[in-house]
């Protein structure tokens, strides 16, 4: 069976290509490279010794977006990583992130009902709860949308919108979105792994790379926050079993076991960990003294907020088996083979 994976190159997308493959699927990708490498195409063969088919273009572009799927016509399924995805920059340029993130997933849901494509998968954000009120925590699928506070949880809501009203007008396309909390760490192989573009905004890249003496010094973002140590509370899960909730999600809908044409699932682990949780297991499983100070709070972050996942461990069948030491030790594996050369990335 063969699926459409868009962004398959980026970080979520490389790993969810290799679990895959190592499921039996056959995978093309489509990555327009704005914000990874051709590279993860050689280090996805490398891992899984197969080759998954790549091609390089635009999904806002109408035209070629069509001409791939007539080219392609045994496609059952997408699973649609590509967008733009940092917070701040979508306050500074929304326009990117709404032509970007909306325009491509209305070709493909174009052309996959032009070519009769059913399944849809669609990469969503916890970040579209914002701040749960108490009673929401551990926050379930059906707990209140709140209004997005950036331009980029704007776009993950809209693209919800439109799956469900484009699903509702036509009983062809099924879909499911996955909710994802904080994925972090790397494929136990440390061929593929999270590298991003500069400064890193999030917080496992930044702790591996201040380890690294990339940068000279890890800001913990505010200590005096409502929570038991003071820094907020998020809920980490290992990139492989956020992967492997992809595999579940496209199985469910290719074996028929779907309860609605249109899905939506947490993909968390369930347990919430404070910043300097992390912290402390990085050191722990790094054997390095983290170089850190506490810094103002960062405008915009939620205080706490972590998964009721037992929707998604029910339905799916999948459960994250991994831990923070399993996160905080592959993401410092990671780290370490790509400076030292040892990965195809540049
Ligand atoms: C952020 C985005 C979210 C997006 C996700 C994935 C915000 C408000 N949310 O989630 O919409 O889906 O990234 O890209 O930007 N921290 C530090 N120091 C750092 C970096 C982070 O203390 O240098 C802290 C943050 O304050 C936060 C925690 O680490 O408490 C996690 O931050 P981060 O990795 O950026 O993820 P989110 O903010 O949860």
């Amino acid at each position: 069976m063969k699926i459409l994976v868009t962004g398959g190159t980026g970080y979520i997308g490389s790993h969810t290509v290799v679990e895959l493959m190592q499921n039996g699927f056959d995978v093309v990708i489509v990555d327009a490279l704005f914000n990874s490498q051709a590279k993860a195409v050689d280090a996805i063969e490398k891992i899984v010794g197969r080759r998954p088919e790549f091609e390089s273009f635009d999904l806002t572009c109408r035209k070629k977006t069509s001409d791939f799927f007539d080219r392609h016509t045994d496609i059952q399924g997408v699973i649609h990583f590509a967008a733009h995805k940092a917070v701040g920059e979508s306050v500074k340029e929304p326009l990117k992130y709404y032509r970007n993130n909306v325009i491509s997933l209305i070709n493909i849901i174009d052309e996959m009902s032009r070519h009769n494509v059913q399944n849809l998968v669609f990469s969503s954000s916890c970040t579209v709860y914002g701040q749960p009120d108490p009673e929401f925590l551990p926050i379930p699928e059906h707990a209140p949308i709140k209004k997005a506070e950036s331009p980029y949880g704007n776009t993950k809501q809209i693209a919800e919108s439109i799956i469900a009203d484009t699903i509702k007008a036509e009983d062809k396309i099924r879909g499911i979105a996955l909710r994802y909390f904080n994925p972090v760490g790397a494929h136990e192989s440390a061929m593929i792994g999270e590298l991003p573009n500069g400064v890193p905004n999030n917080l496992m890249p930044y702790i591996t790379q201040t380890a690294y003496g990339i940068r000279p010094i890890l800001k913990v973002f505010g200590n005096d926050y409502p929570t038991p140590d003071g820094t907020p509370i998020r809920d980490y899960i290992h990139i492989m079993d956020l992967a492997k909730a992809h595999v579940a999600a496209i199985r469910r809908m290719t074996d028929g076991r779907m309860k609605k044409n249109f899905e939506i699932f947490n993909i968390g682990t369930g347990t919430g960990y404070s910043v300097l949780d992390v912290i402390n297991s990085f050191e722990k499983t790094s054997g390095v003294k983290l170089n850190y100070e506490i810094a103002p709070r960062r405008e915009g972050d939620t205080i706490k907020v972590w998964a009721d996942p037992s929707f998604s461990n029910r339905e799916l069948g999948w459960k994250a088996e991994r831990n923070l030491d399993d996160m905080t030790r592959s993401a410092w594996k990671w780290e370490q083979a790509y400076r030292k050369g040892e990965t195809l990335f540049e």
